[in-house]
């Protein structure tokens, strides 16, 4: 089958990484199923794997990709859920100490079929295409935890997005309007900012900006570039959610600020299942729909990753294998 996949990273070069050729289709195991994928998005997680992050020499050549929406052998349409959690874990699958992410371990989406645990597998919903419900499982996941368990909001108030164009920065734009607050965001150009208004923000900042009044509740992805300026916008007692950082992860933590307007720090990761399930639902009910920047076939994959590792991309890259 066609997969693009990495043999060896390349920590300086990740595209230089990429590859987009046949790898063996794959066999299917006692309690797994197999997924015809018919799109699958990109996420920085493809990035930071063509650098070798988390991806060890002794497991490649692995297929790239997490996300996927496609059809069983049994022709149910299916949302591919892709944190595996080891054999016996019951409980949330992110607390898994064994757990691991499609293209960690096991062989990942950008490719014609995937096989995954039946567990796995949630229906995709009527109201999705197969390219928007491709970009639920890890953006949209995330984010979703991240405005609901993690948030520690039970009414709405303001929240900050940092780096409004990314996948995970413009699903929390979508969901956090969805869920009835106020959103500000940042991003690094104009064209960025209209594209945080045109998914619902109330307003647009340049990073850094001095906002109008402190917020409630910062959602961080972008680490070093914008962690001060989150710590510093937010009102006494609130709240910021961090799962990545893309422009560096060892920011001054600001400790004497955190203790003394008693901020919350709370890290986040994925979401499990029933998330993935409830994420998806919102979005039915709120009408809240992907932005999606561009659909590529495997030829124009290679423009699709040096675009997402440059952040030249609004919103999500869907492939259609
Ligand atoms: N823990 C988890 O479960 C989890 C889940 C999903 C993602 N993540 C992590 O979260 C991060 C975002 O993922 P993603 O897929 O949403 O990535 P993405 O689509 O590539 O978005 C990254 C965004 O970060 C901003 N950014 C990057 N470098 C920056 C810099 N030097 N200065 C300012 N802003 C910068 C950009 O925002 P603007 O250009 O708009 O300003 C960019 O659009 C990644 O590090 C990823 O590994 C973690």
């Amino acid at each position: 089958m066609r997969a693009a996949y990495v043999e060896v990273a390349n920590p300086a070069d990740p595209l230089a990484a990429l590859v987009v050729g046949e790898r063996p289709d794959p066999e299917v195991r006692q309690g797994w199923v197999r997924v015809r994928v018919r799109a699958a998005s990109l996420n920085h997680h493809d990035v930071w794997s063509l650098r070798g992050v988390g991806l060890p020499p002794e497991r490649m050549p692995m297929i790239l990709g997490t996300d996927a929406a496609g059809t069983t052998d049994e022709g149910r349409e299916v949302v591919v859920h892709p944190v595996i959690s080891s054999d016996g874990w019951a409980g949330d699958e992110t607390l898994d100490p064994k757990r691991s992410l499609l293209s960690e371990v096991h062989q990942g989406t950008l490719a014609e079929w995937v096989v995954v645990p039946e567990r796995n597998v949630v229906d995709k919903p009527a109201a999705l295409t197969f390219e928007e419900a491709a970009c639920v499982p890890t953006a949209y996941l995330t984010a979703f935890r991240m405005l609901t368990r993690d948030a520690g909001l039970w009414k709405p108030g303001t929240v900050l997005v940092q780096g409004a164009s990314g996948g995970v920065a413009s699903a929390a734009i979508q969901l956090a309007k969805a869920l009835g607050h106020r959103v500000w965001a940042t991003a690094r150009t104009e064209a960025k900012r209209d594209f945080a208004r045109s998914l619902g923000a109330d307003e647009a900042f340049e990073p850094g900006a001095r906002l109008p009044e402190r917020v409630d509740l910062v959602v961080e992805t972008v680490g070093e570039a914008t962690w001060a300026h989150s710590l510093k916008s937010l009102r006494p007692g609130g709240t910021v959610v961090v799962c990545g950082a893309t422009s560096g992860a060892n920011p001054p933590a600001d400790l004497n600020r955190v203790f003394f307007l008693q901020l919350r720090v709370i890290g986040s990761t994925m979401g499990n299942k029933e998330e993935l399930a409830g994420v998806m639902a919102l979005m039915e009910r709120a009408g809240v729909r992907p932005r999606i920047d561009r659909v590529v076939g495997f030829d124009a994959l290679p423009d699709a990753v040096a675009a997402l590792t440059a952040g030249d991309v609004l919103g999500k890259v869907v492939l259609q294998p």
